[in-house]
């Protein structure tokens, strides 16, 4: 009986009801139809002109392909390798899971945080990347003063396009530098004391850099730095007008922390030269340690063992990152890396994550899993490539507010109040970390 009555209660106006029957459909073109049209349609001419723009980072991304000539694209995007461990950093984010707490205030949300002892807005700061200048004209000026104006950090590379010290002169900070210990010892302590000297209040000493990865797709590209176009190349260059204006100006895109004598910045293979240190031991890290008396942090750890000497070294934190999957392909994920890191190391140490982070919703999981903060790389160099310092800035208040909705869906007003309570992590990187803890 019941499935009787609602058969035709289903199948009915279909075939009788005034849908298909009705004036509406018979005169395709009554006055009610073309009201309705004219109502459907904004007229106004600034909805015309009006774009909607970059809603995420991902978009940014799309931009910077397009401005950038595809052998510059593929080295900002680009990892070592069969690019394993660069995909894995975006790949194992997703496996994280969130878990709400529902029916919590969520009507104020805070996003300040304490990093290192420096204040900042969020918990998102730029990360150092080499030779901004290759993406656009303003390189590391610009991300300066997004940062500046964002209330963030921006660490700047050694390898930086324009030195520490005019980086310095352009934005108010906060203001770190990331340090490659060289071959010429006495030449990084002049370095350290030119960062002191400059106001920078914390280093970075990069410690995942014995020798450079390798980067398949710029061998491929032919890549050459500072950029030089070969005939090859010529065509898709003229393709980007834009970008080809900005390398042609002054200064030469370089290494400008460090110049000739002549005053021109190093290229490649002198700077490479000077600065690559497969000698490096612990032993380098707590003479840094006496040496530089600000907060100092490592980046590049991604074992339990390896954090563990860290902290004894007297660090005040550590940086969990493969280098963006730049350098050895084949480590494991930032994340999964974090998650045994936080395990073994438990509160004796600050650590930040850096390594795949495109959204709000990933720097929140990596607060979760047990990060204080995190350094974005490609993200802000992408937002740089599609439009200078606005797109940096961009780049900041895309994540800023999707922090700020995530915090919001999972009812956690603070970021102190993120916490492992907050996610569930995928069973075998529990496992490793239980084995771990295990074997000391
Ligand atoms: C173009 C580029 C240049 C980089 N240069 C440096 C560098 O000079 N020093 C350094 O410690 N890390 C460098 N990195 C690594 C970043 O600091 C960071 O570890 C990585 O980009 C984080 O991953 P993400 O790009 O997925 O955010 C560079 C990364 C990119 C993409």
């Amino acid at each position: 009986m019941t499935e009787k009555t609602a058969e035709p209660a289903t199948t009915g106006p279909l075939t009788t009801g005034p849908l298909t029957t009705g004036p509406l459909t018979t005169r395709p073109f009554g006055m009610a139809r073309l009201r309705r049209i004219a109502d459907f349609v904004d007229w106004s001419p600034g909805a015309a002109l009006r774009s909607t723009g970059p809603v995420s980072v991902a978009d940014l991304r799309r931009e910077a392909r397009r401005r950038l000539p595809r052998m510059i694209f593929d080295h900002v995007d680009g990892g070592a390798g069969q690019e394993t461990t660069l995909q894995a950093n975006l790949t194992d984010l997703r496996r994280v899971k969130l878990r709400p707490q529902i029916l919590t205030p969520v009507d104020d949300v805070d996003l300040t945080a304490a990093i290192c002892g420096q204040s900042v807005s969020m918990p998102v700061l730029l990360g150092p990347t080499g030779l901004a200048r290759m993406s656009h004209r303003d390189g590391e000026l610009a991300a300066a003063r997004a940062a500046a104006r964002a209330g963030t950090v921006f660490a700047v590379s050694t390898a930086s396009s324009y030195s520490l010290e005019e980086i310095a002169a352009a934005a108010p900070g906060p203001l770190w530098f990331q340090l490659y210990l060289g071959r010429d010892r006495q030449g990084v302590r002049d370095l350290v004391r030119r960062v002191r000297e400059a106001g920078y209040t914390a280093l970075i000493l990069t410690i995942d850099v014995p020798t450079g990865g390798q980067r398949l797709r710029d061998l491929r590209n032919g890549l050459n730095i500072p950029p030089r176009v070969t005939l090859r190349q010529a065509a898709e260059t003229l393709l980007h007008p834009g970008w080809l204006a900005d390398i042609l100006r002054d200064p030469p895109v370089g290494f400008a922390n460090f110049r000739s004598e002549t005053g021109v910045s190093l290229a490649q293979r002198e700077y490479s030269e000077r600065l690559s240190s497969p000698t490096a031991t612990w032993d380098d890290l707590r003479q840094l340690r006496a040496l530089w008396p600000g907060k100092l942090l490592v980046k590049g750890v991604l074992t339990p063992s390896a954090a563990r000497l860290a902290v004894a070294s007297g660090v005040d934190g550590l940086i969990v990152s493969n280098h963006g999957g730049r350098q050895l392909d084949g480590v494991e994920s930032s994340i999964a890396a974090l998650v045994a890191i936080r395990a073994a190391v438990g509160d004796t140490a600050e650590l930040l994550l850096d390594g795949g982070i495109r959204s709000g919703v990933d720097v929140v999981k990596a607060m979760a899993a047990g990060a204080r903060g995190v350094l974005i790389g490609r993200p802000w160099v992408w937002g740089l490539a599609a439009r200078g310092q606005a797109g940096v800035e961009l780049c900041l208040e895309l994540l800023r507010e999707d922090i700020e909705r995530t915090m919001r869906l999972l009812g956690t007003p603070t970021i102190s109040a993120i916490g492992s309570n907050h996610v569930v992590l995928p069973r075998e990187w529990t496992e490793v970390m239980a084995g771990e803890n295990e074997h000391g």
